[in-house]
């Protein structure tokens, strides 16, 4: 497998170009503003599809973002890999916090800094040059198969129904997908479980109308000052989740399988030390690889109401909003939890205020297994390029269509991601290292070939 490298040492700078060039389209799915931009990336996605050599590339439109689809169908009777990716990114702001603008990438200490450098753009583009490689050298082992949505970001609204719409046209043996991470670029690992998530928007009023806050204020119920006390109900002392039967589904971990997992390579100092946190805090009885993998969460991700502006304003308001979500572990139900959230909201609220919920996206947690040959593979092909056997960890994001892979596919999904925890995905100054992206370029085809040779 000579010739990885030396395709790697002689193009590398074309595929860092070309990935720059997916990076300047703005192709935030969450913003209408960028509806155009996400139509262009999923058209410039088909070009590189194209010229990497898959056959009918096409875009597939959907009621939302498109989804780009390409393969190469070498022999029906080898397998058949399903390559998942997304082209839509988070939005940038707040812009003010970014060092360089995020849809001007720029390279700076080996590493590529823009929106979606690391997710999903760069990881997904990983796959791209990887199949140019092989097919360039007459080494693709097996049949692949690629898809690259642009509406991950927002939950994935439309891709399960598309995906169960293609059944056959998607069918496959498994689902190979880099958008997640490694535990350091010297400690590689392969996720083997996502979180879930239930996503929730919540509205609590008081009075009809912003009052006076001298003239009213201390009679009449402050919806702010509401929200913050229901808030602070939903977790106890010990940051266990108060919501009526939130836990019911919950999988526990067998002592041994919790001792595993804890033996990853972690430093609780330099996790502070990396986010300046005096302390850290979560779930008793926990710690704090458990707290972000096999525990479910609930956060507040923005609250707000009454006067943000210039100065000070005295008033009373009428309303006060929270989006709240909560990250699910198996065998969590994101329709069930968002039902207990619903019922528990409108319990814990003071008769004096009015609230209304709703649920926005949600997304099923997901653990695959390591005994299969797909996971074999991905972890013979990442002990060959890092040079050291990989550790299956659980990651704690989510990625809600890998569920319905399985669903509806009745295929299983490998997360075989090169992303760091550090490179500040959903965050100002996102990047992506130039050795992920390479290591990554290069790791994919042993994938292909270790699968096709034990499958
Ligand atoms: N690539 C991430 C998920 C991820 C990141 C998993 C790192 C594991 C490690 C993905 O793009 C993402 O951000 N997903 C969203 C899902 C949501 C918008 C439905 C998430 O986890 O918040
Ligand atoms: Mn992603
Ligand atoms: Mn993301």
């Amino acid at each position: 497998m000579d010739f990885i490298k030396q395709n790697i040492d002689k193009y590398k700078d074309r595929y860092i170009e070309e990935l720059l060039e997916l990076l300047r389209i703005p192709s935030v799915s969450a913003d209408p503003k960028y509806k155009e931009a996400c139509f262009a990336t999923a058209e410039a996605v088909s070009h590189k599809m194209k010229d990497a050599g898959l056959d009918n590339v096409e875009i597939m439109s959907t009621p939302g973002f498109p989804v780009v689809y390409g393969e190469k169908m070498i022999d029906k009777n080898l397998p058949t890999i399903l390559v998942y990716g997304h082209y839509d990114v988070q939005p940038a702001d707040p812009l003010n916090l970014w060092h360089s603008p995020p849809f001007e990438p720029i390279i700076k200490d080996e590493k590529i800094f823009a929106r979606g450098a690391c997710d999903d753009k760069g990881q997904m583009f990983m796959h791209v040059k990887a199949l140019e490689i092989m097919l360039e050298n007459n080494a693709l082992p097996c049949n692949v198969k690629m898809i690259v949505e642009g509406e991950e970001e927002v939950g994935s609204d439309n891709l399960g129904e598309f995906i169960a719409k293609y059944k056959e046209k998607l069918a496959c043996d498994v689902v190979l997908v880099s958008d997640t991470s490694i535990i350091a670029n010297d400690v590689p690992s392969v996720t083997v479980g996502l979180r879930g998530l239930c996503y929730m928007e919540v509205e609590v009023t008081g009075p009809n109308r912003d009052l006076h806050s001298g003239v009213y204020g201390g009679a009449v119920p402050n919806p702010i000052n509401a929200l913050c006390e229901m808030i602070a109900k939903m977790k106890d002392e010990n940051d266990y989740i108060t919501i009526d039967q939130f836990y019911d589904d919950v999988i526990e971990l067998s002592d041994n399988e919790r001792k595993a997992m804890n033996e990853a390579p972690f430093s609780l100092d330099d996790y502070k030390k990396d986010l300046k946190l005096a302390d850290i805090r979560g779930e008793k009885g926990y710690t704090t690889l458990e707290r972000t993998s096999i525990r479910p969460t609930i956060d507040v991700n923005g609250i707000w109401g009454g006067y943000i502006g210039e100065g000070a304003k005295t008033v009373l308001p009428s309303k006060a909003f929270a989006k709240i979500s909560m990250r699910l572990v198996p065998n969590q139900s994101s329709e069930k939890i968002a039902k207990l959230f619903e019922d528990y909201f409108i319990k814990i609220a003071p008769p004096s205020v009015h609230v209304s919920v709703k649920a926005h996206h949600g997304g099923e947690p997901v653990v695959t297994p390591t005994d299969s040959v797909a996971y074999k593979a991905a972890e013979k092909a990442m002990e060959t390029t890092f040079g050291k056997k990989p550790i299956p960890q659980r990651g704690g994001g989510s990625i809600p269509i890998v569920a319905l892979f399985e669903a509806e596919l009745n295929a299983k999904t490998v997360l075989m991601g090169f992303g760091l925890d550090s490179d500040d995905i959903h965050s100002p100054n996102e990047h992506y290292g130039i050795f992920n992206f390479l290591k990554g370029i290069e790791t994919i085809p042993y994938f292909y070939k270790y699968y096709a040779e034990m499958f």
